[in-house]
């Protein structure tokens, strides 16, 4: 099948990314970084575009997408690339209709309350996605040459978990308590696992499509699975949650899953058996990677506000996340969340230089 022919591809890549090699725990000449948001608003050349685009038109014309996919890339000196995309876009194909609101974020115009909206849920239409595909073939064949280093940039395809995408499906975006979404989890004993099963075979072709165009890695996005306690998150999150990340692996690449407020989900989120796993800024890098296991790799942790920080504030808090790491093969350095708006590009570009300066080995 066409992804044996892409595993093969990117195995080859692979060998020369130090980002890869982390994310399978191989030891690597100095500690990859990248950071989540990073074509955001922050930039000046993202916003630049998004005076003339919308979010939406952004994503889904694969030349702009992969412009500001590949200008973050450079301009902040990075190891990967994350391709310029978002959550809800597997939504259109379900059926859902939904927008961005200015200041209030995704807003889901019918929210999935009942069984009867999760049986309506299309599950067979997720060729209307390739331009995400065809976004990320650009940013392959930008970034096919090594670099100056001789380092092969890392490029990340990614999606929503399936208890986060269901959050915003049932909300009808983003949410405080979770209200309906538990509601569904606890009250239909029917509807909640069928919900989850469609997201899971959405996913898995989106990821598929990715993988195919030149995507390195696979990160999966639970940013708000911190509203659960351990035992709803076993019950109800985790079987679909593994399944998904099983069988993105069996496309060819290693899963990075990560969520936002999980220190006390780890070991739990470690059995979906993903090769790294994201950490927030709560929990100590150390103490994370000790409750995932040492099987795992690991992605954090900077809180992003310490970014407005001053320099050597900031650069002590970095030198922390460095040392916490101790140099362990598996560690990729990351925020522990996105980048927000109004954070001072100058800080970025300097976490960036400082991780490298740090972890060079001689
Ligand atoms: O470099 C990158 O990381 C950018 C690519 C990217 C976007 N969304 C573009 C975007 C990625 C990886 C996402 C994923 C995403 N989308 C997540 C998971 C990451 C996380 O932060 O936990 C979530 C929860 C969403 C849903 C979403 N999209 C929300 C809640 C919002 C509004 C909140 C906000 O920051 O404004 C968005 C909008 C959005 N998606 C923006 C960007 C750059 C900002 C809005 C804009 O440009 O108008």
């Amino acid at each position: 099948p066409a992804h044996h022919i892409a595993f093969e591809q990117s195995a080859g890549i692979a060998a020369g990314s130090r980002f890869v090699r982390a994310c399978l725990r191989q030891p690597v000449d100095r500690t990859p970084v990248w950071l989540l948001r990073q074509a955001g608003r922050y930039m000046p050349e993202y916003m630049a575009v998004r005076k003339h685009h919308s979010l939406l038109d952004i994503c889904r014309t694969p030349e702009i997408a992969a412009e500001v996919t590949i200008t973050a890339a450079e301009r902040l000196g990075v190891d990967a690339a994350i391709i310029f995309a978002d959550l809800l876009l597997p939504f259109t194909p379900m059926g859902l209709e939904f927008e961005f609101l200015a200041g209030e974020g995704p807003v889901v115009h019918r929210p999935v309350r009942t069984a009867e909206q999760v049986r309506a849920l299309r599950t067979d239409r997720v060729d209307e996605l390739s331009y995400v595909a065809q976004a990320i073939e650009k940013v392959a064949r930008h970034f096919s040459a090594p670099r100056v280093d001789g380092d092969q940039l890392g490029i990340i395809g990614f999606c929503g978990a399936p208890f986060t995408l269901a959050s915003y499906m049932i909300e009808g975006g983003s949410s405080r308590n979770y209200v309906e979404t538990k509601k569904m989890m606890y009250g239909d004993g029917a509807a909640w696992p069928l919900l989850m099963e469609k997201l899971v075979t959405v996913l898995v072709g989106y990821a598929a499509q990715q993988v195919e165009a030149g995507a390195d890695v696979i990160q999966i996005f639970d940013s708000w699975v911190g509203a659960l306690c351990v035992a709803d998150y076993r019950r109800y999150v985790l079987p679909a949650t593994a399944e998904l990340v099983q069988r993105v692996q069996g496309l060819g690449v290693p899963v990075i899953y990560f969520g936002v407020d999980t220190a006390s989900l780890l070991p739990s989120m470690a059995e979906t058996r993903a090769d790294v796993i994201g950490l927030d800024w709560r929990v100590p890098l150390d103490e994370g990677w000790k409750a995932v296991g040492r099987g795992c790799a690991v992605q954090g942790n900077l809180d992003p506000i310490t970014l407005f920080a001053p320099d050597d504030v900031l650069r002590e808090r970095v030198r922390e996340v460095m040392t916490a790491a101790a140099g362990q093969p598996g560690h990729i350095f990351n925020l522990g969340h996105g980048i927000v708006p109004d954070t001072p590009v100058e800080s970025v570009i300097k976490v960036v230089e400082w991780v490298k300066e740090f972890s060079r080995h001689e």
